[in-house]
């Protein structure tokens, strides 16, 4: 299989593609990105990087950050993570608060806005948001191995002044004991890591660990083998929010989305792909990225299952 075509020919095909979704408006700094953007990247697990499209162009993680976040969380508290946040698929979207009152405080899993907002808080650790954000910058950073990986501090802004869906998040699991830092702190946290800028080549360099059983691809471990399965399993599971079963349906391998129109997806024992466009599907998915891996899967023919 030649990945450099492979790649190339997926580029161009979603260059030229009508239907790009709907970009992101309620986080007032991504509506002003434009749609007619499409990037791919895919890191092989022989050390191979292939790219295409507009794949050294910068957009804000989102809510793939919470991988990185939960990988540094079960790093700290280990096990003891999951008697605050479960294991399950919500079927609900990423920012609903429904479960959260018959469920006592506890979110279902850390990839819904809950869950990550609990382990943002496992993150903060009694210091400062900046502590806990300069952490995680040099976690990303070592797993990409660059250092010129940045906070975009005009999203973290304008997501503080807007986000009032996560301040409810916040608060209501305060009142069930389950945020443990003052609100204000952990949201600042929660928000500048969602607003930590990568392009597809830094996002599928900074996945390899995922796909390596938990080695670092330049020597040393990052997590062991099991938990990278366990962060895997939960991707696939609970990466797309309401939508998993349909991506698992479609693309058939772990995979991490953000509201900027980043994926993150990880073949184990062969790849870290990236794909990002702008546009979102109804449930906050890149709709192009999700449509670009279907045809990557399909042609390449990896799959879990
Ligand atoms: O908290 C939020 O709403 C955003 N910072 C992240 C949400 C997100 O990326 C959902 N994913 N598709």
């Amino acid at each position: 299989m030649d990945l450099a075509e492979l790649t190339a020919g997926i580029a161009a095909a979603m260059a030229g593609a009508k239907d790009r979704g709907q970009v992101a408006s309620y986080i007032p700094e991504l509506a002003k990105v434009d749609p007619a953007q499409f990037g791919i990247a895919i890191a092989t697990a022989d050390g191979g990087l292939f790219t295409g499209g507009n794949a050294d162009t910068g957009f804000t993680i989102q809510s793939i950050s919470k991988v990185f976040a939960l990988t540094l969380a079960l790093g700290k508290v280990g096990d003891q993570l999951w008697e605050r946040v479960g294991r399950e698929p919500s079927g609900n979207a990423f920012n609903s608060i429904t479960q959260l009152e018959y469920e006592h405080g506890i979110p279902r899993n850390p990839f819904i806005n809950a869950g990550a907002i609990v382990v943002a808080d496992v993150n903060l650790g009694g210091h400062q948001p900046r502590v806990a954000i300069g952490e995680m910058l040099r976690f990303i950073r070592y797993l990409s191995g660059d250092d010129s990986i940045r906070v975009n501090q005009a999203v973290a802004a304008s997501e503080t002044t807007t986000g009032h869906r996560n301040m409810a998040l916040a608060h209501y699991m305060s009142a069930f004991g389950n945020i443990r830092h003052p609100v204000d702190l952990v949201l600042g946290t929660y928000f500048h890591q969602c607003a930590i800028e990568m392009n597809c080549r830094q996002l599928a360099l900074a996945g390899r660990y995922l796909m390596l059983d938990g080695h670092h691809p330049e020597g040393g471990r990052v997590v062991s083998p099991r938990r990278a399965r366990r962060i895997n399993a939960l991707m696939l599971t609970c990466g797309h929010y309401d939508a998993s079963g349909d991506f698992a349906f479609r693309v058939g391998i772990p995979g991490k989305s953000g509201v900027g129109g980043g994926i993150l997806a990880i073949v184990p024992g062969r790849a870290s792909i990236a794909v990002w466009s702008p546009g979102l599907n109804d449930s906050g998915n890149s709709h192009l990225g999700t449509l670009a891996l279907e045809e990557l899967a399909q042609r390449t023919g990896w799959s879990v299952f």
